[in-house]
């Protein structure tokens, strides 16, 4: 798909070692789930977040499944997160029969609205889920202290904001649990991925049954029982250590990824500011304390004909600019209303531009020329 672009909006880029390691899990003989490589992510992950524990996960999407398995939500429990989020951060919770509750974004980070949240608790929230949406952190502060003092478990979907920081700590590392994703467009990938952070160590072997199909296999590995036994519902959540292998490639040059991709995100705010105060148009916003994924450059264009003017008019140069999620609590899914005005207004506003490791500066600086053309 990406042949047909000059500029696509993502490429997902070898950083050296990739094929060398999944060669290696193949001639280790090892290329299910749980095997070295594995086991090399979840250590690099957890010590360089300083995280109590990490599983791997098949995906993002799978790694909120389990943290929903593990709240032990009973039909009708409620769980709160924004409108404007991946379909998945609803899914996981939904399948577990807990009623979701749509919360209107900030206007600066496009975050959950952290002012709005004390009027949607009630005696049924058992969970609020922070969506860091671009790798920028959510109000984690208040959030954190309103969950703490009535029991709510507080669940990150950091799907965006790997190796960011609030407030000098790891976006994944403040809610009891998080979610992190290893898709191609992710800016650490394995093509499909991702991880489970676990923050409460009492919550560590369950989350290792449920990923293990429901079984004690894990203890069984490492000795501590004779056998293994279907113990609790669970599934089949573990990556084979080919995808790890892949991953570990990546994770170690973490730092070059983060490195590029800051420069080429501040490259694209340098190169926009003046045209965007003229045109009305809103660039993205760091909140002082935060420091981001660059996982993200979008523009809040006026209105969405403006919008969807510009994405087209970068398709006949060859550039792909995307725009993002659509309102969930306006799915079809949805039955009972939401009032999410900002969610609404943004994501008929928003588009991203190209961003990955291998755009270079002459390829950005013709999707900045493009779009300082468009006149409004
Ligand atoms: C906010 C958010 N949460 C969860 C996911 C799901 O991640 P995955 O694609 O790894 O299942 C995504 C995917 O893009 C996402 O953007």
């Amino acid at each position: 798909m990406n042949r047909k672009w000059r500029i696509p909006f993502n490429r997902p880029a070898l950083m050296g070692r990739e094929i060398e390691y999944v060669q290696q899990a193949i001639e280790d003989g090892h290329i299910s789930g749980g095997g070295s490589f594995t086991e090399k992510c979840q250590n690099l992950l957890k010590d360089s977040l300083n995280a109590e524990a990490v599983i791997l996960t098949t995906s993002g999407t799978h790694a909120l499944e389990i943290a929903a398995l593990l709240l032990d939500l009973a039909p009708g429990d409620e769980v709160i997160m924004p409108s404007f989020t991946f379909v998945s951060t609803a899914n996981a919770f939904a399948l577990r029969n807990a009623r979701i509750i749509f919360a209107d974004i900030r206007p600066d980070t496009l975050n959950i609205d952290e002012e709005q949240l004390p009027s949607l608790l009630s005696e049924r929230t058992r969970a609020v889920v922070p969506v860091h949406y671009g790798g920028v952190a959510c109000e984690m502060d208040a959030i954190s202290e309103l969950c703490r003092v009535r029991g709510i478990t507080v669940i990150e979907d950091n799907a965006h904001g790997l190796f960011a920081t609030y407030g000098g700590r790891y976006l994944g590392t403040m809610g009891k649990m998080a979610a992190l994703s290893f898709h191609e467009t992710k800016n650490v990938t394995c093509g499909e991925g991702g991880a489970l952070i676990i923050n409460d160590p009492s919550l560590i072997s369950r989350a290792e049954i449920i990923r293990d199909k429901g079984t004690d296999r894990s203890r069984f590995i490492r000795g501590e029982v004779d056998k293994y036994t279907w113990v609790s519902l669970g599934s089949s959540y573990q990556p084979s250590d080919m995808l790890a292998a892949y991953l570990l490639a990546q994770l170690e040059k973490r730092l070059e990824i983060t490195r590029k991709r800051s420069l080429l995100w501040n490259r694209y705010m340098d190169g926009l500011d003046d045209w965007a105060v003229g045109n009305r148009v809103r660039l993205p916003i760091v909140p002082d304390g935060c420091r981001h994924s660059a996982h993200v450059f979008y523009l809040l264009m006026p209105d969405k004909v403006s919008r969807d003017t510009l994405i087209e008019k970068l398709r006949r140069k060859g550039i792909l600019a995307v725009f993002h999620y659509q309102p969930l609590h306006l799915s079809g899914m949805v039955k009972e209303s939401f009032e999410c005005p900002v969610t609404e207004s943004v994501a008929s506003r928003l588009v991203r531009l190209p961003l990955y490791f291998g755009l270079d500066e002459t390829e950005q600086d013709s999707v900045i020329g493009e779009v300082r053309n468009l006149k409004l």
